[in-house]
């Protein structure tokens, strides 16, 4: 079985991530830690609890960073075209915003040091909690089994910047860290993503057909479906669940290997490179960075199909 903790910034296509871990019968969701990012923290713990409360689950929340750890960003304008003005499409929420204390990196420590080689982080906003966990604790980067996210534009255009996307975007030097740490990131990025849609017909009829809670993430998912039509897509594309799915079904991606690099200044900042394996000659400032993975090829409609099985 899988031990994973849920790093993530709900969100709508967070929130489809987060029931697909919960109703997964090989996936022993151990804890979800929030940060900024589709919301402020405040809100983004706020529908964390409130989604495992509609869901019975018992998972721990636990509230991370508010802000990057980039120098000199300029101050977050919170996509709520996309996400709503509550980070759940606007559906509505019985819950008050959180005002918990920022221990959601410690807690990654604690329950990586406790779980020795089998934690695996499935981290689907800025990489800001990641990235002060490994800073505050190397050695868990031994110690974790590996770390999944969603995140990066390697060979197509982002969606912020030509140059970035989101997750990279927010938090680029956290990013940079992450990539840069001696354990096994695999990414997910936009590469794989924007070919990775479901259509709202499939929505309505995983609504009203999937299980227990799966109402709830079809109904809050309208106003983001919208947002993705009128973008000129076939349906609402579901990043972090396809990340989701890339840590419990590997086979239907396909890996490529290199060191990356995040630009964490300038106008191409959160552009993410990676080496490619062939190259040969000076590496500059890839030179010494571990070798990761970025999940630019897979199959969008058995990653769709896997989502709806489950779900
Ligand atoms: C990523 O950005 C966020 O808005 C989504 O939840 C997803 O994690 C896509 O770029
Ligand atoms: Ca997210």
């Amino acid at each position: 079985r899988h031990k994973v903790i849920f790093d993530t910034d709900p969100g709508v296509d967070d929130a489809l991530a987060l029931y697909y871990l919960i109703r997964h019968p090989q996936v022993d969701l151990l804890g979800v830690t929030t940060v900024f990012g589709n919301a402020p923290v405040a809100l983004t713990t706020r529908n964390a609890r409130f989604l495992l409360r509609e869901w019975g689950h018992g998972a721990p929340v636990h509230a991370g960073a508010s802000g990057p750890l980039t120098p000199d960003m300029p101050p977050e304008a919170f996509p709520t075209h996309i996400h709503g003005e509550n980070g759940l499409g606007d559906h509505p929420v019985d819950l008050d915003p959180t005002d918990d204390p920022d221990d959601a990196a410690q807690f990654l420590i604690d329950m990586i040091r406790l779980h020795p080689g089998q934690i695996r982080v499935l981290a689907v906003g800025r990489m800001t909690n990641l990235a002060r966990a490994v800073q505050m604790a190397p050695d868990i980067a031994g110690l974790v089994r590996d770390v999944v996210i969603m995140g990066g534009a390697f060979r197509v255009p982002g969606n912020i910047t030509p140059a970035a996307e989101a997750n990279i975007w927010g938090d680029p030097l956290a990013a940079d860290i992450v990539f840069g740490a001696a354990w096994r990131v695999v990414a997910v990025p936009l590469d794989l993503t924007t070919r990775t849609f479901m259509d709202r017909s499939t929505l309505n009829d995983l609504g009203a057909r999937g299980g227990p809670g799966m109402r709830l993430v079809a109904d809050l998912s309208q106003n983001y479906v919208r947002f993705y039509q009128a973008a000129g897509y076939d349906g609402m594309l579901v990043h972090d669940a396809a990340a989701a799915v890339c840590l419990t079904d590997p086979d239907l991606f396909t890996l490529t290997t290199g060191e990356v690099r995040v630009l964490s200044d300038g106008m191409a900042l959160g552009l993410t490179l990676m080496n490619p394996a062939d190259r040969q000659g000076p590496m500059g400032a890839w030179q010494g960075r571990p070798r990761q993975f970025a999940a630019l090829e897979g199959q969008p409609q058995a990653i769709l199909d896997r989502i709806a099985q489950v779900c």
